[in-house]
């Protein structure tokens, strides 16, 4: 084992399973997998009172609560009629960031959730995706000779970043000059969807970051309007022009949605699945040996080191699951990143096998909800290894210990230093 592998020692002691909900603690998060098997083991179904909500982590069961309509999203589904609205001073106060997640297909359940999807999958269909490739590859081998310029770089910001970001800017239509802006909203809106204790300051960043962003967007969706393009931006115009299918504001948040997924995920699976290739040099010697392993690489990447770790859900009605009721009106959070460690569905769970067959790991969800992107998402993990793999088939890690983000829902690293 190297020195950056996962050590799978279980816990002496019960884990303060409140505490790793409440806030992101660098020790905690390091390496998360010691407490994800204690909680398969020991308490997989499991309501916490201090924060209020349920944690299921076994595969079967989160599979099944993804899949199950009596999970849904929005509170006014979960509890008809009984759902209380927040003080007047706190919905005003929060509007700007309201108008876009009210309007994310991601927090929405049918049918809104439904005719929202339906407009923009079509950008998303393997046959679009295929029109992409050639310029995903030509996209990633320029950053990839960029990098080569020097003997050792730092692989997030020079090529596993940037990649994904460009790409979802060409497709919806917002000019890359920008990228650095839609960064920092990104990365506020990563932290408002991560939920938790946020420091005091946090209400006034997310709050300006929503306004920005929605001004930025409703300004690039008036100059689309004058000059339409081929791009996604001018689809979702003429979809609203045609069948009046969307609002102005439904819009500007579909925007949003797709900028943010594009900044935040597909960056974690090219690094999460590069350092567990460094990780594992017999698994890149073998895909340097077999570049046709790359599909199932990415999805062992997937699998063993999710970008997405978690999502949540409100039940419905009272749903009886391993002995314990979860009531109506309770919050559920699923373990993706647990599930797809356990053993009942995967054997050897905690090892990083690239031919690993079956592989249904739960890292893009399942269910109405399962990732939009994922067609997409795929094709650049595969191109973006198979350009490193090509290029820098001797790359080793710099010796510092690469840093994870400080998010409890995304898992991606800070940085990553390389030597080419
Ligand atoms: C490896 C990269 C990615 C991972 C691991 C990932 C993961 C996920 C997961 C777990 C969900 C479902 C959340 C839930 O059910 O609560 C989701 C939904 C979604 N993802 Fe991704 N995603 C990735 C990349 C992308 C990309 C590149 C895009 C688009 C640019 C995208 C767009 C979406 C959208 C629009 C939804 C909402 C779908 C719906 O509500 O019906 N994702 N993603």
């Amino acid at each position: 084992m190297s020195a950056h592998s996962h050590s799978q020692s279980s816990f002496a002691e019960k884990p303060d399973i409140a505490s790793w909900f409440r806030r992101y603690s660098e020790p905690l998060h390091r390496n998360p997998y010691p407490f994800y098997s204690y909680l398969l083991e020991q308490e997989p179904i499991r309501f916490i009172e201090e924060n209020g909500f349920w944690v299921i982590s076994r595969y079967e069961d989160v599979n099944r609560i993804l899949k199950d309509p009596t999970f849904v999203r929005e509170h006014r589904n979960a509890m008809p009629g009984l759902y209380e609205e927040p003080p007047q001073q706190v919905v005003n106060e929060w509007k700007p960031v309201n108008d876009l997640l009210d309007n994310w297909m991601l927090l929405r359940d049918a049918p809104v959730h439904t005719r929202l999807r339906g407009l923009v999958s079509p950008a998303f269909t393997p046959r679009a995706m295929e029109r992409l490739r050639q310029n995903i590859r030509n996209i990633a081998e320029h950053l990839a000779d960029e990098m080569a310029e020097g003997n050792e770089a730092e692989l997030i910001s020079g090529f596993a970043f940037p990649l994904p970001v460009i790409v979802i800017a060409e497709m919806l239509g917002v000019p890359p000059e920008d990228r650095e802006l839609f960064k920092g909203w990104s990365h506020t809106f990563a932290r408002i969807l991560e939920g938790g204790d946020q420091p005091p300051d946090f209400a006034g960043q997310a709050i300006g970051a929503a306004e920005e962003i929605s001004v930025y967007f409703r300004d690039l969706i008036g100059e689309h309007k004058k000059a339409p393009k081929e791009d996604m931006i001018s689809d979702l115009i003429h979809a609203k022009e045609q069948a009046d299918a969307l609002t102005e504001q439904e819009l500007i948040a579909t925007c949003v949605l797709l900028l943010v997924a594009g900044h935040e995920t597909t960056v974690n699976l090219i690094s999460n699945t590069m350092l567990a290739l460094l990780d594992h040099p017999e698994q890149r010697a073998l895909l340097l040996n077999q570049p046709k392993l790359i599909a199932s690489t990415v999805e062992e990447g997937l699998r063993y080191e999710g970008p997405v770790q978690q999502t949540s859900r409100l039940a419905a009605a009272d749903y009886s699951i391993g002995g314990q009721t979860i009531k109506q009106g309770q919050f559920v959070t699923v373990m993706l990143g647990a599930a797809n460690r356990d053993p009942a569905q995967f054997q050897e769970p905690d090892r990083f096998l690239i031919e690993r067959t079956p592989n249904r790991h739960l890292a893009f969800a399942t269910g109405a909800h399962f990732c939009l992107g994922a067609p997409l998402a795929r094709m650049e993990g595969e191109i973006a290894l198979s350009v490193l793999m090509q290029k820098f088939p001797k790359m080793h890690f710099k010796d510092e210990y690469p840093n994870w983000r400080p998010n409890m829902l995304f898992r991606g690293l800070g940085t990553m230093q390389v030597q080419l």
